[in-house]
């Protein structure tokens, strides 16, 4: 039996489906889905998860219309400014992860604010993956683990597990012990494809922006119930 997870990673997956549901525009879906983050993000420092990890949007979903594309990162933009003194208040520590110099220069300003102000906040890590790709997370760490060697100030035969994670975005954060993917795609989309090397994962049918303390039980019950071995066998008990 495991305990409850130090560290969730949730694919917030779904927003579009729900609105079409609702014959709203997707963007509706986008909203209510801030909605199921803020109160998913309260319920995980209630219930003293040490990590949130979100994924917000993927270097992939670039290739979506300009106009969802915009609406985004307005929504983005919004929701930081609004939401920046309850995260301060409630001892929110927020980090953005990902390729953060594409993203427009307004929501660059509003992230580094955010993630200075509640920096020394002693609740919750909450990491937001914003224009975050996996892929493209490990190119960058073995550019910079190769510029390193070139320098002369590593050597090739010292490069090791520990060596590479030091360079993700993660860094010095453990990995994610759960993945929650809600509407029912059983696929990564190119996160977090090395931290999850052992992360248990939970896929749920539910629309993100229904996803709730129910459905969140839910994840949480199941993650109970794994035994997680590591490669190793089940001890007898
Ligand atoms: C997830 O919901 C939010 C983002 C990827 C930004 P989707 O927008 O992917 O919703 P579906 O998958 O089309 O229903
Ligand atoms: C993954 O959802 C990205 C985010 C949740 C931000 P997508 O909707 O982009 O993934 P695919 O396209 O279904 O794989
Ligand atoms: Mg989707």
């Amino acid at each position: 039996m495991s305990e409850k997870p130090h560290h969730l990673a949730i694919i917030m997956d779904g927003n579009g489906r729900w609105a079409e549901a609702r014959g709203l525009p997707r963007m509706m879906g986008h909203r209510a889905g801030v909605e199921a983050l803020k109160s998913t993000l309260r319920l995980c420092s209630d219930w003293g998860i040490a990590a949130l990890t979100a994924y917000a949007f993927s270097t992939e979903n670039w290739s979506r219309p300009g106009d969802e594309v915009n609406f985004l990162m307005t929504l983005f933009e919004r929701v930081l400014q609004k939401e920046l003194r309850t995260l301060e208040e409630e001892q929110v520590c927020i980090r953005f992860l990902g390729d953060l110099d594409a993203l427009p220069l307004k929501l660059q300003e509003l992230i580094s604010e955010a993630t200075e102000r509640t920096a020394a906040n002693a609740g919750i890590h909450f990491n937001v993956c914003t224009n975050y790709g996996s892929r493209q997370e490990l190119v960058q760490a073995t550019r910079a683990l190769a510029l390193q060697v070139q320098r002369g100030e590593l050597d090739p035969e010292a490069i090791d597990e520990r060596a590479l994670a030091a360079q993700l975005h993660t860094a010095g954060q453990p990995d994610p012990d759960l993945l929650i993917r809600t509407s029912g795609e059983q696929r990564l989309s190119n996160f977090l494809l090395w931290q999850l090397a052992y992360a248990e994962l939970h896929v749920t049918d539910v629309l993100w922006p229904d996803f709730d303390a129910a459905a969140l039980t839910n994840a949480l019950v199941d993650f109970q119930g794994r035994q997680r071995r590591f490669g190793g066998v089940q001890e007898e008990i």
